[in-house]
């Protein structure tokens, strides 16, 4: 075979065979299949606006409000009919919405579209999804069953955790969610970090633990979307990324529901943390639907060391 020419002759693994030979049951691995579909759809959405954007952006960047609350509308719209969904959450409406009849098993959270602001300059965006056994309101750790999340950038690629570790697929020309990863596993440290929030508005604590990163001579790795920041943490095997606690927003800027929840569950499944600087992420009480919280998330020694300097500060 020619480089660059896929060998379909070899045998491919793809999402659905991949969630059966892990036993994912039944339903849970139809719904994770159907959102890797959804996908595709938001793909084809980001890439007609794409397109309109290039004369069409204005001041108040409508067009990415407009591509946000489309991928809404698609996740929507297709859980809805799935048959396995009771209530819908997602970061562009403000209530819970009860779409299936009620006696479904799962209830979704969404970040539809992290980063959409980004479309612009052509880096990688993403959707990032919950699945939860129980009504979302409720302590992270006992409702996650699974999460996922999908990357939109030079490939496409899904990455989910059903609890039985962390995997990735990328979205073959035909159409295929092919395994790419299995099994991912993080170091016990790795050498990037990827920092949110002004540095002005930085406590002195937090200030002390980056100055400690940056004298072990971490590599800065900060796209600005959510999604493929820990994506990079995630394939580069370890790292830390960190949104933190402000001096004018003490809770950070990322929402615990819709980002944080799904995204802790998928690293702790590959060996990594995720705290907001002194308790589990997975563990911390959801009371309000917008809940943000300061998140530090990687591999351990990272988030450890964060931890430390957070309590000494
Ligand atoms: O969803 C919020 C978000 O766009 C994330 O994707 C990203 O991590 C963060 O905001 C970036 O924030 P800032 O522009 O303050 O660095
Ligand atoms: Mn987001």
């Amino acid at each position: 075979m020619g480089e660059g020419i896929s060998d379909y002759t070899k045998f491919t693994v793809d999402l659905r065979r991949h969630m059966w030979k892990a036993s994912v049951e039944m339903d849970l691995r139809r719904l994770i299949w159907q959102i890797a579909v959804m996908g595709k759809y938001i793909s084809a959405k980001i890439h007609e606006s794409h397109r309109k954007l290039a004369g069409f952006k204005n001041i108040y960047g409508e067009e990415q409000l407009t591509l946000d609350r489309s991928a809404d509308e698609i996740l929507k719209n297709q859980l809805e009919y799935s048959g396995f969904v009771r209530e819908y959450a997602s970061e562009e409406r403000d209530a819970v919405i009860q779409i299936g009849k009620g006696d479904e098993k799962y209830f979704i959270t969404a970040d539809p579209l992290d980063g959409s602001s980004l479309v612009d300059t052509n880096l990688s965006i993403g959707t990032i999804i919950g699945i939860h056994k129980e009504s979302i309101l409720a302590e992270g750790k006992k409702t996650l069953a699974a999460a996922v999340y999908i990357t939109y950038g030079p490939l496409i690629t899904m990455v989910y955790s059903a609890g039985k570790g962390t995997h990735e697929f990328v979205l073959n020309r035909e159409g295929e969610y092919v395994l790419s990863e299995e099994n991912i596993t993080l170091k016990e440290r790795g050498d990037i970090y990827s920092l949110g929030g002004l540095r002005k508005e930085w406590t002195p604590a937090h200030l002390k633990y980056i100055e400690f990163l940056e004298k072990e001579g971490y590599k800065l790795r900060y796209s600005g979307g959510f999604v493929p920041d820990i994506n990079q943490v995630l394939i580069k095997r370890g790292g830390i990324f960190t949104y933190p606690a402000l001096k004018k927003s003490p809770n950070g800027k990322l929402r615990l529901l819709f980002e944080l929840q799904p995204m802790a569950f998928i690293i702790e499944q590959a060996g990594g943390m995720a705290t907001n600087g002194k308790q589990d992420i997975l563990s911390i009480k959801v009371t309000e639907l917008n809940q943000r919280c300061p998140i530090y998330i990687g591999s351990r020694f990272e988030v450890e060391k964060a931890n430390e300097f957070l309590a000494n500060g």
